[in-house]
């Protein structure tokens, strides 16, 4: 096979550079390649003149046509807000259990109120409300502090137990650690554990419906059903906020417990507030 013999100018320009006895040409740059690099820097110099490109100390040139990505998620956004906003100014101003059953209002709720949920209160009450130790479950009957639209609203609002708000549902469970014995304690430990139906002492628990009556039933009720007015939970049901065995039941009368929520007045709007109270309302516990 014969290599087609490459074209070479009889007495070619050289640049003077050799190497192991390879020759430099000064041969000039390709036609095609030298135009591609012309356009590509008037493309350049024009892009800079169009576009935000030159960085400055904060930010950067901002180019004639004015475009900012910045700029155009803001108006997107505006755009949803604008498009919400009748719906959210009815929604305001609706009355709260009214809100359920407008369709519209609930629909809206629903999906408004389940992304401020999944954002804020996800973090304490889990993705799909369920709770967990000390973060009461959502989706059940079970209200410490009431389940109404009313309720929901006031606790979403002020939050509770917390030194933001004034208007914060408040109580506290002395830590009878500090007033009651041991075996007293004992003794109103297996009282809870039987009224709640679960294994006891059955002389214990005799005794400790004494120290009941006298300590507990002014918050949790003669019955142990609790008060939502005190937010004291009931604790004759197998529902538990913090436990319901023998050590829990313990520690809790021994050091109480304080529950804290934020408030969220001021730090969502009125119509997210609405809109996440529509929605843990309407998650099956609402009342
Ligand atoms: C920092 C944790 C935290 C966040 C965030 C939080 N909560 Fe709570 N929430 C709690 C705690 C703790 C309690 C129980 C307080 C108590 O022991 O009484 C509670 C109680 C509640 C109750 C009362 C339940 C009942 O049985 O009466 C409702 C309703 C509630 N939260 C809704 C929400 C909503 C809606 C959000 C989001 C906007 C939210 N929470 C965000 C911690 C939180
Ligand atoms: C001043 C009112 C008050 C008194 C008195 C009181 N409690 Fe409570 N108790 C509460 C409140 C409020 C809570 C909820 C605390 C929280 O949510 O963090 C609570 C929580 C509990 C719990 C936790 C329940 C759960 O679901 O985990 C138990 C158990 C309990 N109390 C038992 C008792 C016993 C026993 C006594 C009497 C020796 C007593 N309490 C006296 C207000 C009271």
């Amino acid at each position: 096979m014969s290599r087609k013999p490459v074209k070479v100018k009889a007495d070619p320009e050289t640049t003077g550079h050799v190497w192991d006895g390879i020759q430099e040409f000064n041969n000039p740059l390709p036609r095609w390649w030298l135009w591609a690099l012309y356009l590509t820097i008037i493309w350049g110099i024009g892009y800079v003149i169009a576009y935000p490109a030159w960085p400055l100390i904060s930010g950067a040139t901002p180019g004639l046509l004015g475009y900012s990505t910045r700029a155009n998620v803001a108006k997107e956004i505006q755009r949803f807000e604008d498009a919400n906003a009748p719906v959210e100014a009815k929604l305001v101003a609706a009355d709260l259990p009214a809100i359920a059953t407008d369709p519209e209002l609930a629909n809206f709720a629903k999906n408004a109120g389940g992304a401020v949920f999944r954002t804020r209160c996800a973090p304490c009450h889990g993705a799909g409300g369920a709770g967990a130790r000390g973060y009461p479950n959502l989706l059940d009957n079970d209200w410490l502090w009431g389940g109404t639209m009313e309720d929901i609203h006031q606790t979403v609002s002020h939050g509770i137990r917390n030194t933001t708000d004034p208007d914060a549902r408040y109580s506290q469970m002395p830590a009878f650690g500090e007033f009651l014995e041991p075996e007293e304690i004992d003794a109103v430990v297996n009282y809870v554990l039987a009224i709640s139906g679960q294994d006891h002492d059955a002389g214990l628990a005799e005794a400790g419906a004494v120290v009941f009556a006298d300590n507990c039933a002014a918050c949790h009720g003669e019955d142990g059903t609790g008060d939502r007015e005190q937010g004291a939970p009931n604790l004759t049901d197998a529902i538990w906020l913090y436990g319901g065995d023998p050590a829990t039941l313990t520690e809790t009368v021994t050091k109480a417990r304080f529950g804290v929520m934020p408030a969220w007045a001021g730090r969502l709007s009125e119509s997210d507030i609405r809109a996440v109270t529509a929605y843990v309302h309407g998650q099956g516990g609402g009342e």
